[in-house]
């Protein structure tokens, strides 16, 4: 069975990431045929105007698992109202030098999980204009914000509160459902 490749890029560098596990507990809602590779952006350099004639070979690793991917998931922490500086990074890496980005046409899904109530709603929107810009088509709804509630992984890190898988069995029906009208195209 062909597989469509989702690229997997999560905001959080920090070992015990709740945006990470949250992007490894939604795998499990996806079809057979789908299947998540974790980008790594914690290695990049800052973006720099200058070396785009001479990309860093962890810049060329980042825009070729991009390129070679049919669909983006994008599960973020808010920092400071937005999103993190290193996931701005990392955009704005692969989408230089110009003419060159590796965004445009993926179609796109965007998570993400905070300690606070608003549950990131501000940072994905901030991300939702980069993404257009970029000429990514996301997914619109339902939205997901979630708040770091204590039963909302189990011990596996699976997702362990019923409501909330119910929640995000029906996202990953509507986001595969998104994938695969974009790469019919
Ligand atoms: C620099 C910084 C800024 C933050 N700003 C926000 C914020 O604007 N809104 C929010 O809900 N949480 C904010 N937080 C709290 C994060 O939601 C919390 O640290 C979360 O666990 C980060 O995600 P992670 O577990 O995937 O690393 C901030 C945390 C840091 C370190």
């Amino acid at each position: 069975m062909a597989q469509t490749r989702i690229a997997v890029v999560v905001g959080s560098l920090r070992k015990d990431s709740f945006n990470q596990k949250l992007a490894l507990a939604l795998a499990h809602f996806a079809p057979s045929d789908f299947t998540f590779e974790h980008v790594r952006i914690d290695d990049l350099p800052l973006y720099n105007q200058d070396d785009d004639g001479n990309q860093a070979p962890a810049v060329k690793r980042l825009k070729s698992e991009i390129a070679a991917a049919q669909g983006l998931l994008f599960v973020t922490p808010e920092y400071n109202r937005s999103i993190p500086g290193v996931l701005k990074n990392a955009i704005d890496h692969a989408s230089r030098p110009y003419g060159q980005s590796v965004w445009g046409g993926k179609p796109a899904g965007v998570l993400g999980i905070s300690v606070g109530a608003i549950g990131t709603a501000l940072a994905q929107q901030h991300l939702r204009n980069i993404l257009a810009y970029l000429d990514v088509p996301t997914l619109g709804s339902p939205e997901v914000f979630l708040q770091t509630k204590d039963d909302l992984f189990d011990d596996k890190g699976h997702i362990g509160n019923e409501g909330s898988k119910k929640f995000l069995q029906g996202w990953m029906d509507k986001y595969v459902a998104w994938v695969k009208s974009h790469s019919a195209v």
